[in-house]
């Protein structure tokens, strides 16, 4: 790792550790993270509807990919389409991850966490005060530089979605934040800032 990646623990509490990535335990993967294309999006349902019937992420109609293309990434090798992330704008200061998907035989090899690195460094680019996920693996994103929260303190996306969801209130999916430091902040962390 170089030394710009080495994470403080001053940086840990501003967030500023939030999508580092670093696991490449299982052999760095050769392919790049890029917007998708759209003749793209039907292979990416495909992919999203096979983690969804394994209850690991939820549905996502072919007209709401197609509507919210470009709050997504993905990791393209020469195999394809083998993992996806969406970071979906709530409000002015809050955004969800959602829609992670690596492809089962790609796991364990830091896509996962390229994935999440690119959209919290597109958070950082719109200054976006604090970045979310709402999942069933909390040890993943606490890698990631997330930090478990309890579900109020993110009323907005309760009132939106969770409220109308068939699981409610009884839902096992653990709120995990991210809170990206403001920009003056970011400023100062840069070499010679
Ligand atoms: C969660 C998921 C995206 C992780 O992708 P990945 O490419 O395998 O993850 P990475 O290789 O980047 O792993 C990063 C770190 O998280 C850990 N991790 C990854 N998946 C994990 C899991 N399911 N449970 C616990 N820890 C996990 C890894 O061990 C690694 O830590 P390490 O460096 O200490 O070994 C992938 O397992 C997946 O697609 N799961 C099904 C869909 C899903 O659950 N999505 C999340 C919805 S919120």
């Amino acid at each position: 790792m170089d030394e710009s990646m080495t994470i403080s623990p001053a940086d840990l509490s501003q967030g500023a550790a939030c999508g580092v990535a670093s696991n490449t335990a299982g052999g760095a993967a050769p392919g790049v993270i890029r917007k998708p294309r759209l003749t793209e999006v039907v292979a990416l349902k495909a992919m999203l509807d096979a983690a969804a019937a394994a209850g690991q992420v939820l549905p996502r109609a072919l007209p709401e990919l197609y509507e919210n293309v470009r709050d997504f990434y993905v990791y393209v090798d020469d195999q394809g389409l083998g993992g996806c992330v969406a970071l979906h704008i709530d409000m002015i200061d809050l955004a969800e991850v959602r829609s992670l998907v690596v492809r089962e035989d790609l796991r364990g090899r830091g896509i996962g966490e390229r994935l999440v690195a690119e959209v919290i460094e597109e958070a950082r680019r719109m200054e976006i005060a604090r970045v979310y996920a709402l999942t069933r693996v909390p040890v993943f994103f606490e890698r990631s530089g997330f930090r478990m929260v309890d579900k109020t303190e993110l009323p907005y996306k309760v009132f939106k979605d969770c409220s109308r969801c068939r699981l409610f209130p009884g839902c096992d999916e653990i709120a995990m934040v991210c809170d990206l430091p403001p920009p003056d902040a970011a400023k100062r962390e840069e070499p010679g800032g």
